[in-house]
């Protein structure tokens, strides 16, 4: 049997603090849920928020579903990153050309947006910068993000089994 290497998955959006953590709570309790070894992180494009937690609206909407992001701390994407991690995922079409404007010609690592782990030929859509809005926003964002990171989940799972 090959051996695979831990999959690493680094989660993107403008400020870090609302959708990516959402994000890396959401991939890590997928990744645990079906026992499949990870590394996860988030990071932001932006600045304005490195060294904060999450916004409190995200921190209520993970917890509601038994997810505790709490302890995340900002931090915005480095060069680093892009040879760090395998999979980067995108919220938006923003955060998806900036990362590739970014992106070092010798990084291998895929950019892509983190909706279309759920439908890859229907065109994937965009996870809606909560921010400006109300919490209603926040529950429809960690919907989506629970959709991809159960999509991914089982995607790494089953390239590991050798599916
Ligand atoms: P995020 O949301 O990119 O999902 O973390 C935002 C957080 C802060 C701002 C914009 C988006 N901001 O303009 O401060």
């Amino acid at each position: 049997m090959v051996k695979m290497s831990v999959p690493r998955v680094l989660l993107v959006c403008l400020g870090n603090i609302c959708r990516s953590p959402m994000a890396q709570g959401l991939f890590e309790h997928h990744a645990r849920r079906l026992g499949c070894q990870a590394v996860i992180d988030s990071a932001g494009l932006a600045d304005f928020h490195v060294g904060k937690r999450p916004d409190a609206r995200a921190i209520e909407a993970a917890k509601a579903r038994s997810i505790d992001i709490a302890h995340l701390t900002a931090r915005q994407v480095m060069d680093h990153d892009f040879y760090r991690f395998d999979q980067i995922f995108a919220m938006d079409m923003a955060n998806l050309s900036d990362l590739r404007a970014r992106q070092p010609q010798d990084s291998m690592a895929t950019v892509a947006l983190v909706m279309g782990l759920v439908d890859p030929l229907g065109g994937p859509a965009a996870v809606p910068d909560p921010y400006f809005g109300d919490r209603s926003g926040f529950e429809t964002v960690i919907e989506m993000l629970d959709q991809a990171a159960s999509a991914w989940a089982a995607q790494v799972t089953l390239a590991h089994k050798g599916g």
